[in-house]
């Protein structure tokens, strides 16, 4: 493989742990006010972007890659108030697309159809990833201003569950 696209590849594995790491942190603080539905959303997106460094990992190891085990990062994000999360959210998958967009850049210089057709999986999803974010943040603006609807909007997050996600979803 290609060294520079394979350097990528390894370190977005560390991104996407990172990636959990920052939204495990987002669920930890929605379970310390009480938000449990939050809690629980932020909780099935951590575990996503295990599956996603996962991902990469397989894909490294497939094709006889070394692995890297460098230092995740802690997450360095002040939480100011219940909406701080969502916003920090969008912002972080909008960098997570510019990653991926590098790393299939770097798959296209060389010519690397197999990686390219890897990375498609995650183009795709980074387009859902961004979607759920501004989604959320638009939900928080319109129900989320008195307790209610930030209960029933609660109630709606608690229901998601989680699904392993595959290359073949
Ligand atoms: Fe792994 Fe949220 O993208």
């Amino acid at each position: 493989m290609d060294a520079k696209l394979a350097q990528l590849l390894r370190e977005q594995v560390n991104h996407e742990f990172y990636s959990a790491y920052l939204y495990l942190k987002f669920s930890a603080y929605y379970g310390s006010v009480g938000l449990d539905g939050f809690e629980n959303w932020y909780r099935v997106q951590a575990q996503e972007e295990r599956d996603h460094a996962m991902m990469f990992y397989q894909y490294l190891m497939d094709n006889g890659e070394e692995i890297a085990f460098e230092a995740i990062k802690a997450p360095d994000v002040e939480i100011k108030d219940n909406s701080a999360p969502l916003s920090l959210a969008q912002a972080h998958e909008k960098f997570v697309t510019s990653l991926i967009n590098n790393i299939y850049a770097a798959a296209a210089e060389a010519k690397d159809y197999r990686a390219m057709q890897f990375l498609d999986w995650f183009v795709k999803e980074q387009g859902e990833e961004e979607k759920n974010a501004s989604d959320l943040i638009q939900k928080m603006k319109l129900f989320g201003g008195d307790s209610k609807g930030l209960y029933m909007l609660n109630s709606e997050l608690k229901a998601r569950t989680y699904t392993p996600a595959s290359l073949n979803a």
